[in-house]
């Protein structure tokens, strides 16, 4: 059983990470992102209201986001815990997510925080690479494909998001620091939040990761 989120900048490595840690400790992967990604390639209502501020770098209006993150924590496979991967993304998104928890008698265990510096960030998001089909992430420099332009796990097509431009990854640090990072000040508070140095490479970041949930 573990109920966790993952806390960072945009490019800190939370996608990476994730893939990691659900398959380690089984449970479901829950990105906001990915879900309007997904509403987006699906032509939704809810898609084309996201797109607006995703394209811009911007955070989605929280009233878009609670519902959709809440309804999907009530799914059975969250019965055996979650992992949230960019929410809570603001502290009214926090509390929400407390006041959910709290009314279903769940509390999150620890919240990890990945922190990178700025300069960095910009170097990982502006290389990476997505899969169109599986989703995973590489780097063009970092964490290059054994084929350009294939992904080396199911062997679907890489493609550039289209948020991973350099206007808009201003825009999303910018976002990060003025409405995510007083998260952090705000599960500290609550005393369960341990900060990790995502600039280490891949495997020891999740070490670090593992070390903070415990096995
Ligand atoms: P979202 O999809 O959550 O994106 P993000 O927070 O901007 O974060 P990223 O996915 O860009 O970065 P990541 O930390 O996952 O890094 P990754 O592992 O890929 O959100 C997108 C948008 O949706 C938001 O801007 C907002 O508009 C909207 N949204 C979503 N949720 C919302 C919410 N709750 N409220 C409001 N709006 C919301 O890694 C990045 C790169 O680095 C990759 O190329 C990777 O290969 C490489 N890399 C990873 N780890 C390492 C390492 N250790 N060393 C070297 N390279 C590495
Ligand atoms: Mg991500």
């Amino acid at each position: 059983m573990l109920r966790t989120v993952l806390l960072g900048p945009p490019g800190a490595g939370k996608g990476t990470q994730a893939v990691k840690i659900v398959e380690k400790y089984n449970i479901p992967h829950i990105s906001t992102g990915d879900i309007f990604r997904e509403n987006i390639k699906n032509g939704t209502e809810l898609g084309k209201k996201a797109q607006e501020y995703m394209n811009k770098g911007e955070l989605v209006p929280d009233e878009l986001v609670i519902d959709l993150a809440t309804d999907r924590l009530l799914a059975d496979d969250c019965r055996n815990g979650f992992l949230l991967d960019g929410f809570p993304r603001t502290v009214y998104q926090a509390e929400k997510l407390d006041e959910f928890l709290e009314a279903h008698g769940q509390k999150l265990d620890t919240v990890i925080d990945i922190e990178v510096e700025k300069e960095e960030l910009v170097t990982r998001i502006t290389g990476r690479r997505v899969c169109k089909a599986c989703g995973a992430s590489f780097h063009v420099v970092n964490i290059p494909p054994k084929k350009e332009g294939i992904c080396d796990l199911c062997g679907g097509e890489l493609f550039q998001r289209a948020d991973d431009t350099v206007d808009a990854v201003e825009t999303r640090v910018a976002e990060y620091n003025e409405k995510t990072k007083p998260l952090v000040d705000y599960y500290t508070k609550a005393g369960n939040v341990v900060t990790i140095d995502g600039a280490l490479p891949l495997d020891t970041v999740f070490a670090e990761i593992v070390k903070a949930l415990g096995e």
